[in-house]
C-alpha cells in the first residue's frame, strides 16, 4: 500500500521532481509566484480606493447593479463612464452583427491552443470595435450529460482540457484590452429548472472536476470577471454562496476582479450582499437602495461590505483601461476579415470525423446531393450564445464553391415535403377547407369561448400583441382542429414551433409538442399515412407572457423526387441535427435526433450506398437507429459562419479532418455514468440533484464502470494514419516531468494529429480515475514525416484533492504515463516513481 503522507517527494527509479519539503499543491500558487501578467496593480487599486472614498452611500449602492441590461452605470461627477458588456462565448451579441465563430465545444475539439488564443484575440477585437469592455465568456461548465442545452457553449467533459482551452481564450481576449468573464460559477451542468435545482456536489469533486477551469482562469491568467450561476450549490444559491465566492474565489485563489450575477440569478438582498457578489445584473432587484439601506441601518450588512464591491468593480475597470474605451457607432461596424479567417481556421480543425467506412470520404468526384434540414443554413445553439453574423456559408454553398454549381444539387425540406394544408378541412365532413379555431382568454383552453373562426393556415407571430382587439396579449390559448384524408400512401412530416406551449394530437393521441412556458422552440414528428384514411388533427397552444408565436406545417414526403435525385448523385450528404430552437439555453434536449430526421436518414440510406451524415449538435447523440446504415458520420457541432466552407474542404479532401472529441459519446444515454443522478432524484420539495458519480464523470466514469462508449474521449478519424514510438521520460527543471516521443505520419495524406498524455496513480489511498488527461499537443505532419514531441507535466498532474487537509496532494509511489491518439488507444506506456 502507498503511504498517505503530505508529503516529501522522494524520487526513486527515475529522478524526476525535486519538489523539496513536503508539500501540498496549489498553496501560494498565485500569479505573482508564476510571474504572469498582473492586470490589477497596486496603482489601479489605489485609484479605485480614492474614487470609492468620494462616493456617497447611495451612489455606491446604485453602482453595484446594472442601470439597464448589459451596462455598468456611469457616475459623471467622478469621471466614471458607462461600461458596455456583451455576450458571449462564440461572438458578440446584443444589437450588433458580428463574426459568428464556431461554438465552444468545437473550439475544444481543435485541441489547438494557439488557435484558441487567436479566437480570444478575435473576440477581443470584435468587442472593442463595438465599444464593449466586458465580454461574457468563456463558459466553462463541465459536460456531464448530452442533454444539457448549453453544452455547445462549453469545452467538454474534462477539467484539464477545459482549463487549457479557457485559459487560452481568456488570454486572447484580455490581450486586446477587453475583460473576459468566466462563467457560470459553478456546477451549472443542466438547463432543466436551472433556477431551482441544487447541484449537490462533494468538495473533492468540485475541486477536481467543476472548479479547475475557474481556478486556472483566476490564478494563472488573471481573468477580470467571474459570473455566478443560476443554480444553488449544495443548497445555497451561487450568488449567496460565501464559501464559493469568498473562501474559495477570493481567499484561496486570490481573485481581485468583478464577481457578477447571471442575468436574474440574485434571489435575496442580504444573502447576496454578504455572500460575496459584487454586481447584480441585468438591473437591481435585490441589491438596491430601498433594500440595502435598511439592512445597513440594522447592521445586517455593513457599508464596508458595499465599499469592497465597488472597489472590485472599479479597480478592474481601471486596470483594463475601460474608462478610455472608444464609443464607436454600432451602425458603422463592418465585417472583420481577420476574424472571419479565424472562424474558418477553427471550423477546419474542430470538425470531428466519427465514421468513415471503406474510406467513403473524401468524395473526390461525381455529383453530390445535399439535403436535410441544415443543408442550406448554418445552425447554431440558442439563447444568449446566439450571434447574428454578416454572412454565412452553408454546406451547400461550400460544396458549390469547390465543385461548381452543376456538380451539387440541393434538396431542401420545403421541396422534399409537399405542403398538404389545402387538404385539411374543418371536420370529417370535408366541406370547409381550413382549420376550425377556438380562442380563449385563459391559459388553459377553459372558460367562455372568445371567438371561433376558420383559418387556412396556422402561422402567427403576434409578438407582444393580442391576436384580436379585446383579447389579452398574455394568458390566452387557442385550439385548432381539422381533418385530413390521405390521397396516397406516404409519410407526413409535421412541424410545430412556438412561444410558449404547443402540442399536436392526431386522432386524440399526442404525437409531439413542447407544453410549457418557454421561448421559441420547434418540434417535428413523422407519421405514415394510408390512402383514403382520415386523420383528425388537433393543435393546442397557449401564451404565458411576453412574445406569442405559433407555426404549424404539414408536408408529405415527395418520394419520387427523392429517388430521382438520389439516382443522379454519386455522393450524398445529409445535414441533420439540432438548431437554436431545439438545443440551447433554458431547456434540455432529447438524446436522439428527431424521429423525422432519423426516418429521412434511413430512407436515404436504403436507396443509396454513399451516404455521409453531418450532425449539428452541442454534444453526443443517439446513433442506434441509423448510425450503422450510413457510410460516414461527421460531428460538425455548430461550426460558425464559415462552417460550410470548412466542411466542404474536408468532404472533398482538400484538407484532412483533425478534430477530436472533448467528450465521450455513449451508445445509449443509460450508459452515461451520470444517468441515475442527472435529473431531480430525490422526492423532496426542493429540487436537488446529487452528483452521486463524484469525480467519475465522462471517461473517468466509463473506465470505472467498464462500459465502453461508442466514441471515446479524444477520438477522431483522419484521412491519414500515425505511428507512435520512442517514449522517454526525464526530469525537466524543478517540479516537472518531460515526456518525449515520436509521431510519424504513415498514411498517404498530410494531416494533423493530437497526441494525448494521461496519468494514472497506480495505488492510492482514495479512489482515483484509471487515467486522467494531463497534457496534449497537436502537430502537423506531411506524409512520411516524423516529429519528436515533448510534453512537460507539472506536479499538478499527479495530485488529487485531499478532503482532510483541503489541499491538492501527491502520494509518493508509482504512476503510469500513457500516450496515444485517444483515451481508448494509448500505445505508449511507462511507469515512473515519485
Ligand atoms: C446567461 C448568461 C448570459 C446572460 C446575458 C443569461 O441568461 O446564462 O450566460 O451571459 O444571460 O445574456
Amino acid at each position: 500500500m502507498k503511504q498517505k503522507i503530505i508529503f516529501s517527494f522522494i524520487l526513486s527509479i527515475l529522478t524526476i521532481c525535486s519538489y523539496g519539503q513536503p508539500k501540498t499543491i496549489g498553496e501560494n500558487n498565485s500569479s505573482s509566484a508564476l510571474n504572469l501578467h498582473i492586470y490589477i496593480t497596486k496603482q489601479a487599486e489605489q485609484r479605485a480606493k480614492e474614487l470609492v472614498s468620494q462616493m456617497t452611500l447611495e451612489e455606491k449602492i446604485d453602482y453595484i447593479s446594472g442601470p439597464r441590461s448589459f451596462y455598468i452605470r456611469a457616475i459623471p461627477r467622478l469621471g466614471i463612464p458607462e461600461i458596455r458588456l456583451a455576450d458571449g462565448p462564440q461572438g458578440i451579441r446584443n444589437n450588433t452583427k458580428s463574426t459568428l465563430y464556431p461554438c465552444g465545444i468545437l473550439s475544444a475539439s481543435t485541441w489547438n491552443k494557439e488557435l484558441v488564443r487567436e479566437l480570444g484575440r478575435g473576440l477581443g477585437r470584435d468587442a472593442k470595435a463595438r465599444g464593449v469592455s466586458i465580454l461574457l465568456g468563456p463558459g466553462v461548465n463541465i459536460y456531464r450529460s448530452p442533454l444539457c442545452g448549453r453544452n455547445y457553449e462549453y469545452f467538454g467533459e474534462d477539467p484539464y482540457l477545459t482549463s487549457e482551452v479557457a485559459s487560452q481564450y481568456i488570454q486572447g481576449v484580455q490581450e486586446e484590452g477587453v475583460i473576459a468573464t468566466v462563467k457560470h460559477f459553478a456546477a451549472n451542468n443542466q438547463e432543466w429548472s436551472r433556477h431551482n435545482v441544487s447541484s449537490d456536489v462533494d468538495e473533492r469533486t468540485l475541486q477536481e472536476i467543476y472548479f479547475p477551469a475557474f481556478r486556472k482562469a483566476v490564478e494563472e491568467v488573471q481573468v477580470g470577471a467571474v459570473m455566478d450561476s443560476y443554480n444553488p450549490v449544495n443548497g445555497v444559491h451561487a450568488t449567496e454562496n460565501s464559501w464559493m465566492n469568498i473562501d474559495i474565489l477570493r481567499k484561496k485563489w486570490g481573485f481581485k476582479g468583478i464577481l457578477m450575477s447571471d442575468w436574474s440569478s440574485v434571489y435575496s438582498t442580504v444573502g447576496a450582499a454578504n455572500g460575496g457578489l459584487d454586481l447584480e445584473m441585468p438591473t437591481g432587484k435585490f441589491m438596491t437602495k430601498e433594500k440595502l439601506i435598511p439592512a445597513i441601518k440594522n447592521g445586517i450588512v455593513t457599508e464596508a461590505t458595499i465599499d469592497i464591491k465597488v472597489q472590485h468593480i472599479l479597480q478592474t475597470l481601471i486596470a483594463f483601461g475601460c474608462f478610455d474605451m472608444p464609443k464607436n457607432s454600432l451602425s458603422a461596424i463592418k465585417d472583420d476579415t481577420q476574424s472571419k479567417e479565424t472562424a474558418l481556421k477553427l471550423a477546419r480543425e474542430g470538425v470531428v470525423l466519427l465514421k468513415n467506412n471503406h474510406q467513403t470520404l473524401p468524395y473526390r468526384k461525381g455529383k453530390t446531393l445535399v439535403l436535410g434540414p441544415n443543408a442550406d443554413i448554418i445552425p447554431t445553439g440558442g439563447g444568449s450564445g446566439f450571434v447574428t453574423p454578416f454572412s454565412v456559408i452553408s454546406v451547400y454553398d461550400g460544396m458549390r464553391k469547390i465543385r461548381g454549381n452543376e456538380q451539387v444539387e440541393l434538396l431542401t425540406d420545403s421541396t422534399l415535403y409537399k405542403d398538404i394544408s389545402h387538404q385539411i378541412y374543418t371536420d370529417d365532413k370535408f366541406t370547409h377547407q381550413g382549420f376550425k379555431s377556438e380562442y380563449y382568454t385563459t391559459r388553459n383552453l377553459s372558460g367562455a369561448l372568445f371567438l371561433s373562426a376558420v383559418e387556412p393556415q396556422i402561422n402567427y407571430s403576434w409578438k407582444y400583441d393580442a391576436p384580436f382587439a379585446d383579447m389579452p396579449a398574455d394568458q390566452f390559448s387557442v385550439r385548432w382542429t381539422g381533418a385530413y384524408r390521405a390521397d396516397k400512401n406516404g409519410t407526413i412530416q409535421f412541424q410545430l414551433a412556438g412561444d410558449d406551449g404547443y402540442r399536436l394530437f392526431v386522432n386524440d393521441k399526442q404525437i409531439t409538442g413542447d407544453w410549457g412556458n418557454h421561448s421559441f422552440s420547434t418540434r417535428s414528428a413523422f407519421m405514415e399515412v394510408k390512402t383514403g384514411e382520415v386523420y383528425r388533427l388537433r393543435i393546442e397552444y397557449f401564451d404565458n407572457v411576453g412574445e406569442a408565436t405559433i407555426k404549424f406545417r404539414a408536408g408529405m414526403m415527395d418520394e419520387k423526387h427523392l429517388t430521382a435525385s438520389l439516382k443522379q448523385a454519386r455522393n450524398v450528404i445529409i445535414c441533420a441535427g439540432f438548431n437554436s430552437s431545439t438545443e440551447g439555453e433554458g431547456f434540455d434536449r432529447p438524446f436522439a435526433l428527431s424521429h423525422g430526421q432519423e426516418y429521412l436518414i434511413n430512407k436515404v440510406a436504403s436507396l443509396h450506398d454513399n451516404v455521409t451524415v453531418i450532425v449539428n449538435a452541442g454534444g453526443g447523440i443517439d446513433f442506434r437507429n441509423w448510425g450503422k446504415n450510413v457510410q460516414a458520420i461527421i460531428m460538425a457541432w455548430y461550426p460558425g459562419q464559415e462552417g460550410g466552407q470548412a466542411l466542404a474542404e474536408i468532404i472533398t479532401g482538400k484538407i484532412s479532418p483533425s478534430g477530436k472529441l472533448p467528450i465521450s459519446i455513449e451508445e445509449k444515454w443509460e450508459d452515461n455514468p451520470v444517468f441515475n443522478s442527472y435529473y431531480d432524484n430525490r422526492n423532496v420539495p426542493h429540487k436537488r440533484v446529487q452528483y452521486a458519480e463524484g469525480i467519475f464523470v465522462g471517461y473517468r466514469g466509463y473506465d470505472q464502470t467498464g462500459k465502453k462508449p461508442l466514441y471515446p474521449f479524444g477520438y477522431g478519424l483522419s484521412y491519414s494514419n500515425f505511428a507512435y514510438s520512442n517514449m522517454t521520460v526525464e526530469k525537466s527543471g524543478e517540479n516537472c516531468v518531460k515526456i518525449s516521443f515520436d509521431i510519424k505520419n504513415i498514411g498517404k495524406t498530410d494531416a494533423a494529429e493530437t497526441a494525448q498524455v494521461y496519468v494514472c496513480d497506480i495505488q492510492s489511498s482514495v479512489p482515483r480515475p484509471l487515467k486522467e488527461l494531463k497534457g496534449y499537443e497537436k502537430v502537423y505532419l506531411k506524409r512520411g514525416e516524423t516529429k519528436h514531441i515533448s510534453i512537460t507535466l507539472t506536479k499538478e498532474a499527479f495530485a488529487f484533492y485531499d478532503i482532510s487537509s483541503h489541499q491538492f496532494i501527491i502520494e509518493p509511489g508509482e504512476f503510469k504515463i500513457l500516450v496515444g491518439p485517444s483515451s481508448e488507444n494509448l500505445p505508449l506506456a511507462t511507469i515512473i516513481t515519485l
